[in-house]
């Protein structure tokens, strides 16, 4: 594989001013490379273009790039153009099969650090050593949608992280949410059918909203606590870097001394929970459907690293047993108000893909992907998935060895037998290609566990050949109503409003009927709201067993979903709002909206904005037309957006300053009002000062009111703050704690 690389410097670019900001950037980037074992290894193939002869792929510098070859200038084309056919099969073949669920995703670089040895729970390298940078390669998704689809639907989230340790690659393959939908691999095709398109129309994209999905829900009680989450704000998050992150099954760490415990894997973003409402997921989705992949991209490059701290919860054997769940059931969290979250870690990414497809596309992670240190349990929905993502990336990525390939090559070295195969790289020399030999010296050689192979855990097992599920997997529903009681109001209000607007959309009743009977087995209460907003009642019982997941010929009576008493009644770490886990302490990264028009108040603009970038934030300005605005104090000011090019959803929070030409000419804006009113729809902080306070009483008639006046003549009502003729700074603080709280939920009126 050729290297090129090309000296920044050397590139050409329109503007000087652009070419300083792109040399910076690049510096900036190769600095950061540099500290990276995985970002210098990927450099082997990474080329930069630009400044050498066009080619082609065997190097042949080519002449003309715009013509065929043909029979005279009106002839026909000529069979013989190697060019012509070298560049347009290429691009006939450049797509590959999109992945079967998760194909819409984000990804970024960056490493790992432990805060202190876990070498007393594992053996694995990364974890032993504080001052160890492990490369790690994340990429987020959603499950449903294809790989054109919305960052905003109502979905999962993938978080899967690539460890490049020393001892090899260990991937986390997880979601934003702790458990699953269902508890036995088998089940997994029909999910995935019921959730995507249906087939016989494919519709709708991206969404849970139809009939097949909730037909195989209502039938399948083991959904039911899963269901809570994606029907949470959980699956509308604000960012990719505002969510929680799960290994979701069991694993196992395992020590020097090959003792054995249980753990769980979380990740807990330093930027805290936080989500979108769903009428905003909507338009986002039509505003900016890259949302989600925008954000991660500019964070990076703005150099506001995204990070979480990698949580475990550790088990003790002796202890398996102990809880009112079965820890190999998936569809169970261990409430951390059981057994803590222990943070061991931090996890940054701070450096964007040089080329989607290469890395974001290419990349392929395996739930089987362990190192020593770290082990399986039984859980059967993870026995499945470690048969299912090498078997599914075969084809994917066209053969065998897709490991070869820049983003998934082990920083470990490999070493063994396997051979050939399509798209083979390596070539490996010598006679032997096989072990036990004696023509290599017996090389490659295994290791000895004390030289780091991987020995796997010895669990005893004696046991019946069964196609069964235990009996220990069949409380369906407590965790599901732990989850629904431990959410704040606004958040059980949220919960009703999905499930209001997902069966709405389903067509036939009887789904809707067994859906509401199962919700009325979380709670009565969710279940009745949800049956007011579909013009239904529960229905008082169910003509049908309800677990419909039962083998062929079996009693269903011995497959019922049984209730077993919990531990706790609440979870607080399980809500959004008011989770003591994410205190609302920050408004780093948030996007503010400055709408304003020549002759607004350049003052109070400034001193606003310097809080704002302070306190981590973003002020962007939005005028009505791009170009430069000039201030009352002639200050000039380029517009970021303009109202065709800006929308309130893509914002956090708006500021409307002072300065009567500016605002006489907002009001008259179409779109400054609406940007006003929808902000405060979507419970978003909004501050006015001067004539400002003026545009917000007349977009926000009879919901507005200057009523709790802090003092300094700054008066704050449900997130709106607003200064006639008080302080700026005033403003600006109650601006940015009211900004802290994310939302203001108390304006929302109920379902
Ligand atoms: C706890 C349950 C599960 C979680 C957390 C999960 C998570 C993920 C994630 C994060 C990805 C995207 C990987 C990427 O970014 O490249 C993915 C892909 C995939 N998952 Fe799962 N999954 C789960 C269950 C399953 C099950 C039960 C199966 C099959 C038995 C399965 C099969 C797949 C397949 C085929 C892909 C596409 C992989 C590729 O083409 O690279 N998953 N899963």
């Amino acid at each position: 594989m050729t290297t090129r690389k090309v000296s920044p410097k050397n590139r050409k670019s329109p503007s000087k001013a652009k070419l300083l900001r792109t040399t910076d950037r690049v510096d900036e980037r190769l600095d950061r490379r540099n500290n990276d074992a995985k970002i210098d290894d990927l450099q082997k193939n990474t080329e930069d273009s630009g400044g050498e002869f066009l080619t082609t792929n065997q190097g042949v510098r080519i002449n003309d790039n715009q013509n065929s070859l043909k029979a005279g200038d009106r002839g026909a084309t000529l069979l013989e153009d190697f060019i012509l056919r070298e560049k347009i099969t290429h691009f006939d073949h450049e797509r590959i099969p999109e992945r079967v669920v998760h194909a819409r995703g984000s990804a970024a670089h960056g490493h790992f650090q432990v805060y202190e040895s876990m070498a007393q729970y594992t053996k694995a390298a990364f974890l032993q050593d504080p001052s160890v940078k492990t490369p790690v390669f994340v990429r987020f998704s959603t499950v449903a949608g294809s790989r054109g689809s919305s960052d905003l639907a109502r979905d999962v989230r993938g978080f899967a992280v690539k460890f490049y340790t020393q001892q090899g690659n260990f991937d986390i393959v997880g979601n934003n949410m702790p458990v699953f939908f269902i508890q036995d691999a088998m089940k997994f095709p029909d999910l995935v059918h019921a959730v995507k398109p249906e087939p016989h129309n494919e519709i709708p994209q991206a969404a849970s909203a139809h009939d097949t999905f909730w037909d195989f829900i209502s039938l399948m009680p083991e959904s039911m606590h899963m269901i809570m989450w994606v029907m949470s704000d959980r699956a509308i998050p604000r960012s990719l870097r505002m969510m929680e992150g799960f290994g979701v099954h069991t694993f196992r760490l395992i020590n020097e001394k090959g003792k054995s415990r249980f753990v769980k894997f979380h990740w807990k973003p330093l930027l805290g929970l936080h989500s979108v409402v769903w009428d905003e997921a909507q338009k986002i989705s039509g505003k900016d459907p890259d949302f989600h992949r925008r954000d991660l991209w500019e964070a990076i490059e703005n150099g506001d690293f995204p990070e979480w701290e990698f949580g475990v919860q550790i088990v003790d054997e002796k202890d398996e047993h102990k809880f009112s769940f079965d820890l190999l059931d998936p569809t169970k969290i261990i409430p951390e108000e059981i057994v803590p979250v222990r943070r061991i870690g931090k996890l940054t990414l701070n450096r964007n893909p040089e080329n989607f497809f290469a890395e974001t596309e290419q990349v392929a992670f395996h739930v089987g992907n362990i190192v020593p240190g770290i082990d399986f349990t039984n859980d059967p929905l993870m026995q499945g998935r470690l048969f299912s993502y090498t078997d599914t990336q075969l084809i994917r990525l066209g053969g065998p060895n897709f490991h070869e390939i820049p983003i998934n090559r082990p920083l470990a070295p490999v070493h063994n037998n396997q051979r050939d195969g399509f798209m083979r790289q390596a070539v490996n020399r010598g006679q032997t290609s096989y072990e036990p030999n004696s023509l290599r010296g017996g090389c490659p050689f295994q290791a000895g566990a004390d030289m780091g192979g991987f020995t796997s855990f010895a669990e005893r097992i004696d046991a019946q050949k069964v196609r069964a599920r235990s009996a220990s997997f069949f409380d369906h529903f407590s965790q599901a109503t732990l989850f629904f009681n431990s959410q704040s109001e606004p958040e059980k209000q949220h919960i009703i409003r999905a499930l209001r607007f997902e069966l709405g959309k389903v067509e036939t009743p009887p789904i809707r009927e067994r859906m509401l009977a199962l919700l009325a087995q979380v709670d009565k209460g969710l279940a009745t709201s949800v049956a007011e907003g579909l013009g239904a009642k529960v229905p008082a019982k169910l003509d049908k067993p309800m677990n419909m997941s039962i083998p062929g010929g079996a009693d269903p009576r011995k497959f019922q979903p049984k209730q077993v008493a919990q531990e706790i009644e609440t979870s607080p770490a399980l809500r959004m709002v008011n989770n003591p886990n994410f205190p609302n302490d920050s408004i780093k990264t948030r996007k503010i909206a400055v709408l304003i028009a020549d002759g607004f108040d350049d003052a109070a603009v400034d001193e606003m904005n310097k809080a704002l970038l302070t306190a981590g934030a973003t002020p962007k300005t939005v005028a009505p037309r791009l170009g430069i605005v000039t201030g009352g104090n002639g200050v000039q000011l380029k517009a970021d957006f303009s109202f065709l090019t800006a929308s309130s959803v893509l914002f956090d929070a708006v500021f409307v300053p002072g300065g009567d030409t500016s605002i006489t000419a907002l009001s008259k804006q179409d779109g400054a009002g609406e940007f006003v009113s929808e902000a405060y729809k979507h419970c978003k902080t909004i501050a006015a000062s001067g004539a400002g306070v003026g545009l917000l009483a007349t977009a926000l008639v009879g919901k507005f009111s200057e009523s709790d006046d802090l003092g300094d003549g700054v008066a704050v009502n449900d997130g709106v703050v607003t200064s006639r003729e008080g302080s700026i700074k005033g403003l600006a603080d109650a601006f940015i704690a009211a900004l802290a709280l994310h939302r203001h939920w108390e304006r929302e009126t109920g379902p």
